[in-house]
């Protein structure tokens, strides 16, 4: 969804009219009457999902009980989700994390040191700062294979080690690295480039709300979920588990940025429908789930 969409249907289904349409978004009249007819269905469907919204935390933790829950696509059989969905793509290789030197802050001064950081100087990340961040908090470090079931470990828990995350970067100062959003492949740790340049950055941090940071730090982690890897086992309740998983890897970010004389701020408020946009995602089958900038401390 673009931003004259999102910003069309946020404001038509709060109820404003034609006028404060047009006054508060920009759009000229034509364009106004083109989202009337396109959108007529989605503001349709916003109207009728508008009273659900107002309860679905409660139901979503009831309805997610295991008394609720049936034979799971892996009991019935069904195919095993790859554990990984990277996009095809020239791979920039990263340096070995067993080739980088390691860091000389102790744990407890890590877990005693870390506050969110919001502003970040202009001192670029290195390759292998890099590297030892996506170690932390995203690469493979054993792949298995069984029976119908294929399985990635990685530094962080997740619940039946299915890993339900793609990991993308916006890399705005790491050396060696131009500007642009890559995707980062956790098996192969190398990037693969999805589009460069500074456009990318200006619809991230819009997509973001205007939180800077995810445009002044070094690089901002985008992960997105892809529900039916762990659905596959553990079906609608898998949906809490996306969560907790993100969280486990937002703080290994925090600490392996402590560790660097960096930090990182999570952020949770940004626009999904235009922070999938930015990624190529459709919502659903794959979302953005939790943004996390990084950069050195000022
Ligand atoms: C799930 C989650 C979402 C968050 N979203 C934002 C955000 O969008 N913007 C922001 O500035 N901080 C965000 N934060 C950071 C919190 O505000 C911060 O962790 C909290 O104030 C505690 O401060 P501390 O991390 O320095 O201990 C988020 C933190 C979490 C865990």
């Amino acid at each position: 969804m673009n931003p004259k969409t999102y910003a069309y249907l946020w404001h038509k289904s709060r109820g404003a009219n034609r006028a404060e349409i047009i006054r508060e978004t920009g759009l000229s009249p034509q364009e106004y009457e083109e989202l009337e007819r396109a959108q007529a269905q989605t503001l349709e469907q916003i109207k009728r999902d508008q009273h659900r919204s107002e309860t679905i935390g409660p139901d979503f933790v009831r309805l997610t009980r295991y008394i609720y829950g049936g034979a799971s696509a892996q009991m019935q059989g069904k195919p095993c989700p790859p554990v990984i969905n990277p996009p095809s793509g020239e791979l920039i290789p990263l340096p070995k994390v067993d080739e980088l030197s390691e860091p000389t802050l102790s744990l407890k001064q890590a877990i005693l040191q870390r506050r969110s950081l919001r502003e970040y100087s202009a001192k670029p990340f290195t390759l292998q700062e890099l590297s030892f961040m996506l170690w932390t908090s995203c690469q493979v470090n054993e792949l298995r294979q069984g029976k119908n079931i294929e399985i990635t470990r990685r530094q962080v828990p997740s619940a039946g080690s299915r890993h339900p995350f793609e990991c993308h970067l916006l890399i705005n100062r790491v050396e060696g690295i131009p500007t642009g959003l890559y995707y980062y492949h956790p098996i192969q740790h190398g990037l693969i480039l999805r589009e460069s340049g500074p456009d990318i950055a200006a619809r991230v941090l819009e997509a973001c709300q205007d939180q800077e940071m995810v445009v002044r730090s070094a690089f901002t982690l985008i992960l997105s979920a892809r529900p039916y890897r762990t659905a596959w086992r553990y079906q609608q309740r898998s949906y809490r588990y996306l969560y907790v998983d993100a969280g486990h890897v937002g703080q290994n970010v925090h600490l392996a940025a402590e560790a660097l004389n960096a930090g990182s701020c999570m952020v949770g408020a940004f626009t999904d429908e235009l922070l999938d946009a930015c990624l190529g995602l459709d919502g659903i089958e794959e979302f953005a789930i939790y943004v996390m900038p990084v950069g050195k401390k000022p």
